[in-house]
């Protein structure tokens, strides 16, 4: 025999030697739920091990995130009932709840990079990410002056990066418009680009009581079944000045991240979401998976799909084992 490829996997050394993929905490991204209060970590029942946390726990969280070599945090806000309208008023409240979020993670770990998320749903009294007219519509274009106050009160706060998840047309071009008029020129687009309409997304609307009130996120959540769509998608965000593009949800889209990989010039992210998060703990509870090892072997699999960024519920844990090791 000539070909013999076992020979290099021989061992160990070999294996790193021959090695095509690396995960490294550089690449992770956590997402954290932020809730209003003092001194406050509120389990979120459908994804264990995950907590929402008032801003000072979440400053806590951040400089401990850092310190395990995690740089960037992507924010999301589980406010009161009561705080949300039709229009999302709360949301460029320079004093609300995620403006001070972003404020203190940035004077307490100023390094640290605040990614923040731009869409109407843990705002909006109707749960969904644009406007929405009597007949149960939703209204793009009138969406985006308020997608762009928000991005704006953002950045003032100090977000780094804005993350339009909204899936809106136009977005991205017009949030940057309205970013360098105000003078934020260096506040970067992180575009969720091809977000499906996805089941996937249930645990993380439990964790921010999100969900739509009525109808689905179909008419602006991508389908399914298509892939070639979000290559338009990409192509738009790419001409509308995004600075990163994102897939999302990730394990069952690895070949959207894979064809966003081959003709993307910006860097492509991954949206590891809450449902499989979900998925694997619970099969590890029951003790029917090895948990490191499923979810280190989870997160590979982006990096050979192409993903240069990694936003995952695990990302915290990742960078402990991968510390330890
Ligand atoms: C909504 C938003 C969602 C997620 C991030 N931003 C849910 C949705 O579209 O309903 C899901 C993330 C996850 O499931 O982890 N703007």
């Amino acid at each position: 025999m000539i070909h013999r490829p076992r020979r290099n996997r021989n061992n160990a050394a070999i294996r790193r030697l021959v090695r095509e993929n690396h995960l490294l905490a550089d690449d992770l991204i956590m997402p954290l739920f932020v809730i209003p209060g003092e001194n406050r970590r509120v389990a979120v029942p459908s994804m264990p091990g995950i907590h929402r946390l008032s801003v000072d726990l979440i400053e806590k969280e951040c400089a401990q995130l850092w310190e395990l070599g995690v740089s960037a945090v992507a924010l999301f806000p589980a406010l009161d009932g009561a705080q949300k309208d039709r229009h999302a008023s709360e949301s460029v409240n320079p004093d609300g709840l995620y403006q001070t979020c972003i404020r203190r993670i940035k004077k307490n770990v100023p390094e640290m990079i605040v990614i923040s998320d731009v869409a109407m749903d843990p705002y909006s009294s109707d749960g969904h990410d644009g406007l929405v007219d009597d007949s149960g519509r939703i209204l793009n274009d009138e969406t985006l002056p308020i997608l762009a106050d928000m991005a704006v009160s953002q950045a003032a706060a100090g977000a780094d990066i804005v993350a339009p998840s909204d899936m809106m047309d136009g977005r991205v071009g017009y949030i940057r418009g309205k970013l360098d008029e105000a003078g934020f020129t260096d506040c970067g687009i992180l575009a969720y680009t091809a977000k499906y309409a996805s089941a996937f997304y249930g645990p993380f609307r439990d964790a921010l009581d999100s969900a739509p009130r009525a109808g689905d996120k179909k008419t602006y959540q991508m389908d399914s079944a298509n892939v070639r769509e979000a290559l338009r998608e990409a192509e738009l965000d790419m001409a509308e000045g995004a600075d990163m593009i994102m897939v999302k949800p990730g394990l069952p889209y690895l070949d959207v991240v894979r064809a966003l990989a081959e003709i993307s010039t910006v860097p492509v992210a991954v949206y590891n979401v809450s449902g499989e998060y979900a998925m694997l703990r619970a099969a590890a509870s029951n003790g029917w998976l090895d948990y490191e090892k499923v979810v280190l072997e989870s997160l590979m699999g982006f990096k050979r799909a192409g993903a240069d960024l990694i936003l995952s519920y695990h990302a915290r844990e990742v960078a402990e084992w991968l510390r330890a090791d």
